[in-house]
């Protein structure tokens, strides 16, 4: 161990001596460039922007000979390195030796630590090591595919999911009486962050809280937090500081408070094994389950929303999609498991939406020590012991050359669910080509089947439900813990005739 890690660094720094080693090392940024669109580091006047400063990054690099345009390292100010990649062997490699075992690198808590300070640090998103490894096996069980696809279990998402519906359709119907027009504009965000909250408290907790409660109190809740959680990683002391002389606190604790209260409801499940507590084996007490299960209702209503949100703008930008997922939904009356995974239409658009537009944008790690990585085409990385590693999920799935017409057909930036087609016809499947949108590895996302049973419900129904288009025309992106397309998905509901 150092004694003095930052004067190692700053010696190194000094000597401009790259910190990393291997036969794929990867290439400097310079702090200081004029073509840039943010300084590379989050700082209070830019942290709201951090896909640019991922983009940053690269800036400089399209003059570097092989991977090193696409692994970059930042070593400045006497701290320990931030290597950058949008390499994918190179994301794989890192995310398959993350994990408990000695040398395996740890998910880097530093970007999640407002979320710890909100939920409590004994989460499986926040632990490493002993700890999460028991905290896995645990959930492993209720969140099974298996265990979801039940058809009971199903049937219970879906009957949550059409109330849903049919309440926006009354809206809408009286909208239209009131005003006598066919077309309403709405913005989805919030209505999918309800029915996502809706689904999860309900169905998975075994609760029973009413649509306008959730619509009302808990979700304004859950958006208030998750917006100070990631102000409050940035820049803990100078927000803390604000907050006493805005009055902030007092909104700050009565939003705790409604949290609070939702958490001891998906709790209260778990004595008469309700929902999916049915499935969970563990004499714990409740209060050492607790930031789990605000990590799940934040978390998961958070990515949840996001993957829903862009699939919905996506379609709403192509009506020729919308139609065909529309002739695969329109003979749908119920749900059930089978017809869902036998939609490939509706399974296309949800995986170029991932793609293109993943949830999550980067995933963190951090070198224990200093650890050797290999890719699977033999290339290899030296990566120092303190490093922050960021996994820029965002730009290696727009990369043209990972993604573009060569390899795919279809160019990297562009919606297009027709390119999984023509790869399988390529004979490249999608575990060669990864998209990462539930990471890979020992810490792949336990909530997949779920997510993905709510978004593709979500989706479906509104496909048949709904011709939709949007406002603006073209959507960017904002990005918080998730990503977001920018307009909310403000968009104009048709209902549909008898197509
Ligand atoms: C459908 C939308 C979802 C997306 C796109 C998504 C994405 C991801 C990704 C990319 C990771 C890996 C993070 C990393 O490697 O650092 C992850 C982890 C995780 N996800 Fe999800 N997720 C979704 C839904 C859910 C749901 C519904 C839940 C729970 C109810 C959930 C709970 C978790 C947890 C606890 C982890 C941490 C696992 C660990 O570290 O071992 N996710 N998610």
């Amino acid at each position: 161990m150092q004694p003095f890690p930052w004067l190692r660094n700053f010696s190194r720094q000094l000597r401009g001596k790259n910190p990393f080693g291997g036969n794929c090392p990867p290439s400097r940024v310079c702090l200081l460039g004029r073509e840039r669109p943010t300084l590379p580091v989050p700082l209070p006047w830019n942290y709201k922007e951090p896909l640019k400063i991922f983009e940053a990054f690269y800036i400089g690099g399209e003059h570097e000979d092989g991977w090193g345009k696409h692994n970059r390292y930042l070593y400045a100010g006497g701290i320990s390195p931030v290597l950058v990649t949008r390499d994918p062997g190179m994301i794989r490699a890192i995310q398959a030796m993350t994990g408990d075992k000695s040398g395996q690198f740890d998910r880097d808590t530093s970007p999640t630590a407002g979320i710890a300070r909100a939920t409590g640090e004994d989460s499986l998103l926040y632990s490493n090591g002993s700890i999460w490894r028991r905290q896995k096996s645990l959930v492993a069980k209720p969140f099974s595919r298996g265990n979801l696809f039940q058809l009971h279990r199903f049937s219970g998402f879906e009957k949550t999911f059409r109330n849903t519906v049919a309440r926006r359709l009354d809206v809408l119907r009286q909208r239209q009486l009131e005003t006598g027009q066919s077309r309403v504009r709405v913005e989805m965000d919030l209505e999918i962050k309800v029915i996502m909250l809706e689904m999860l408290v309900n169905n998975f907790f075994g609760g029973d809280v009413g649509y306008d409660d959730l619509r009302n109190h808990h979700v304004p809740a859950l958006v208030y937090l998750i917006d100070h959680i990631v102000r409050d990683t940035v820049a803990p002391k100078s927000q803390a500081l604000a907050r006493l002389f805005t009055g902030e606190n007092r909104m700050l604790n009565k939003h705790r408070e409604v949290f609070n209260v939702l958490t001891d409801i998906a709790l209260a499940g778990r004595k008469n094994k309700s929902g999916l507590w049915s499935e969970f084996d563990s004499d714990a007490p409740d209060a050492a389950l607790r930031s789990n299960i605000m990590v799940f209702l934040a978390g998961a209503m958070e990515a949840t929303t996001s993957f829903a949100n862009w699939a919905i703008s996506h379609l709403s930008h192509s009506p020729q999609w919308q139609s065909k997922v529309f002739a695969e939904v329109k003979t749908m009356d119920c749900y059930d498991p089978d017809d869902f995974t036998g939609a490939p239409n509706l399974n296309s658009v949800l995986e170029e939406t991932l793609r293109l537009t993943p949830a999550l944008y980067f995933l963190p790690r951090r070198a224990v020590v200093d650890t050797l990585v290999e890719t699977k085409d033999g290339r290899t990385m030296v990566i120092p012991a303190g490093t922050h590693i960021r996994l820029d999920i965002w730009h290696a799935n727009r990369c043209e050359e990972f993604w573009g017409e060569q390899v795919t057909g279809y160019p990297a930036n562009q919606f297009a669910p027709e390119r999984w087609e023509a790869m399988e016809k390529k004979g490249l499947s999608s575990k060669d080509m990864l998209h990462f949108g539930f990471g890979y590895g020992p810490r792949f996302c336990p909530g997949r089947s779920l997510g993905l049973l709510e978004v593709g419900l979500v989706v479906g129904a509104m496909v048949k439900l709904f011709k939709f288009r949007a406002v603006a025309a073209k959507t960017g992106a904002t990005a918080g813990i998730s990503t977001k397309p920018s307009d909310n998905v403000e968009v104009e509901l048709e209902l549909r005739g008898q197509d």
